[in-house]
């Protein structure tokens, strides 16, 4: 199996629902921490693990994630050499840097068919897996880079952790596992969102993946689950039987900026850390 990652999938087709109106004509990948989309925040994360393949997965309404990986002439004649130009700087750079590849998702079946639609932008390789509402930061190495380190050592699926509290677990997918080296577990189930009686630890899958191409003939086997939809987690678990797969208690913080406490946070952390950086 290659050891280098180079593509990132970005399951991008949600309704948002959380945050409408907002997201009625607009997608939440394009809602801005700072001034900055949450979809650019992990293609940055992305870029800094070395990766150079964006596959973003649309559906209808998310045009203007296309538009905003692209040239806007208009916009790039009208600032030129004006103070303003800067602010197109780290955008440029990073569609310079980078393929952006798109699929649409045409019936919103859940994040394990979002996950299926990719494979015809990934074919047979490992790849990452970014849900761009899930904001990560950290102050040395970003969270894929992390993740790709285990990769390299491993070569199996792995997923991000974090510790919730136990009230929280009904939103998340959960895993029990045996710590087989510092915040890394090998995992024996995975239960998506539990009830809290019935949940088998407070260790909460966030929007951070590594996945091996055969988990594509895994979703295609996996029926709807929870809530009528095709679960990851449940494609996941059939890795974990046939196989491997490894959760990671990643250094960093994450907002979920799908929910407005997490966006008004991630907003306040980001807002603050330019001002004490001058
Ligand atoms: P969410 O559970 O956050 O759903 O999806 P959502 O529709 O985006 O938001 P709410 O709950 O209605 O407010 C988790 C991730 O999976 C993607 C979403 O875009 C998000 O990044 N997703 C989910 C898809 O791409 N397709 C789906 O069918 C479901």
């Amino acid at each position: 199996m290659k050891s280098s990652i180079n593509k990132c999938l970005f399951p991008a087709a949600g309704y948002g629902t959380r945050f409408l109106p907002a997201t009625k004509a607009m997608p939440k990948e394009m809602l801005p921490v700072m001034a900055k989309p949450l979809i650019q925040y992990g293609v940055e994360e992305a870029v800094e693990a070395g990766m150079n393949i964006m596959a973003i997965i649309t559906g209808r309404g998310k045009r203007a994630i296309e538009d905003h990986f692209d040239i806007s002439y208009e916009l790039e004649t009208q600032i030129k050499d004006t103070p303003k130009e800067y602010l197109l700087e780290d955008i440029r750079s990073l569609i310079q840097k980078c393929t952006f590849t798109y699929t649409r998702q045409i019936e919103m079946r859940g994040l394990g068919d979002a996950i299926y639609k990719g494979r015809v932008l990934i074919g047979n390789e490992p790849f990452a897996v970014v849900l761009a509402d899930d904001l990560c930061t950290s102050e040395g190495e970003g969270v894929l880079s992390q993740m790709v380190k285990i990769y390299q050592k491993y070569k199996c699926s792995i997923v991000a952790v974090e510790e919730v509290d136990i009230s929280e677990v009904h939103k998340y997918g959960i895993i029990s596992g045996r710590e087989i080296d510092d915040n890394l577990y090998m995992i024996d189930t995975m239960i998506e969102k539990p009830k809290q009686s019935e949940a088998p630890s407070n260790l909460a899958i966030i929007g951070r993946y590594i996945l091996t191409p055969d988990i594509f003939e895994l979703i295609a086997q996996t029926k709807p689950g929870k809530g009528g939809e095709i679960q990851i987690t449940d494609a996941l678990m059939m890795q974990v039987k046939k196989g491997m797969v490894l959760a990671y208690k990643f250094k960093g913080k994450r907002f979920d900026c799908g929910s407005i406490d997490g966006f008004v946070e991630a907003t306040n952390h980001f807002y603050q850390k330019s001002h004490t950086q001058g």
